[in-house]
């Protein structure tokens, strides 16, 4: 049986990550998309490949660092020219700045946070769109935050970051719209991954739970199905935009 995305070659930076990456990559997978799990962590992007051809989906990992970007714009090059071309691009690879006061943040922690949410994404879309534009096609994500909405107390620096990639969805989508390139982004409330764990703590992601509207934070697969819905035909019509799946969060006030 054919599946939407057939024939379609899905990269979702981050891809290893066991919370969204990872679900990103599987939503993709399902779609039919062949997906390249690009992670930091090869052994993480090489789980996610295995999961998915588990599944009977087709995926391959791509190790690097996306903020080591002479490298990895090298590496991207070989994949872009044994793929055929990227259709799907998924910038989701992130760090985490929570709980850090504006005072504290210093220059190099500031430049990481650019560095892999902002830099990173704007050269790997540079890299892929010329075959996207060959193609007359091609989908662009961008995973942002909920904080770009309402801005953060102890993440400036990372609210600063994802909400540069805001600006670019909407530069890119106007810009790429001529050759039939939709650019979107999700913006996804807090939920529980390594990231946060690290950063905010168990406690503060209960409490936070607590006072959700649905009494519980998101859900990897709750964003993933946005993104692959973003990646998809059923969202032609939709460019610049930004989905927050947020549980009602922004609705009801912080
Ligand atoms: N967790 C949340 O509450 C939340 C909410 C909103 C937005 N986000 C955003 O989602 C993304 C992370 O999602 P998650 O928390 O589900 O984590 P995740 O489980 O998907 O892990 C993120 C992955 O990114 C990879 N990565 C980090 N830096 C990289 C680099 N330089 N090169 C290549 N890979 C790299 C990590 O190795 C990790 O596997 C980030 O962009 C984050 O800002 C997270």
């Amino acid at each position: 049986m054919s599946k939407p995305l057939d024939g379609k070659t899905a990269l979702v930076t981050g891809g290893g990550g066991p919370a969204m990456g990872s679900a990103h990559c599987r939503a993709l997978a399902a779609k039919g998309a062949h997906v390249i799990v690009q992670d930091l962590r090869e052994d993480h992007a090489a789980a996610v490949v295995a999961d998915i051809h588990g599944h009977g989906g087709s995926a391959e990992a791509m190790a690097g660092d996306i903020t080591k970007l002479d490298d990895f714009l090298l590496s991207l090059t070989e994949v872009i020219s044994s793929t055929g071309g990227i259709d799907i691009l998924v910038n989701h690879a992130g760090i985490s700045g929570l709980s850090t006061p504006f005072e504290q943040i210093d220059q190099d922690f500031f430049d990481r946070m650019m560095n892999v949410h902002v830099k990173g994404s704007f050269f790997i879309t540079q890299a892929v769109v010329p075959e996207m534009k060959a193609k007359g096609y091609g989908k662009i994500v961008n995973v942002a935050s909920e904080f770009c909405l309402y801005g953060s107390p102890s993440a400036s620096h990372y609210t600063a970051a994802k909400s540069a990639l805001l600006g670019l969805t909407k530069s890119w989508a106007r810009e790429l719209a001529p050759f039939g390139i939709r650019v979107n982004a999700v913006a996804p409330s807090l939920m529980e991954s390594e990231l946060t764990r690290a950063s905010v703590g168990d406690a503060f992601l209960k409490a936070e739970a607590a006072a959700a509207p649905f009494g519980r934070l998101a859900l990897p697969d709750e964003v993933a199905g946005v993104v692959a819905f973003l990646a998809g035909a059923e969202s032609d019509f939709i460019s610049g935009q930004t989905i927050s799946p947020n549980g009602g969060h922004t609705i009801v006030g912080i």
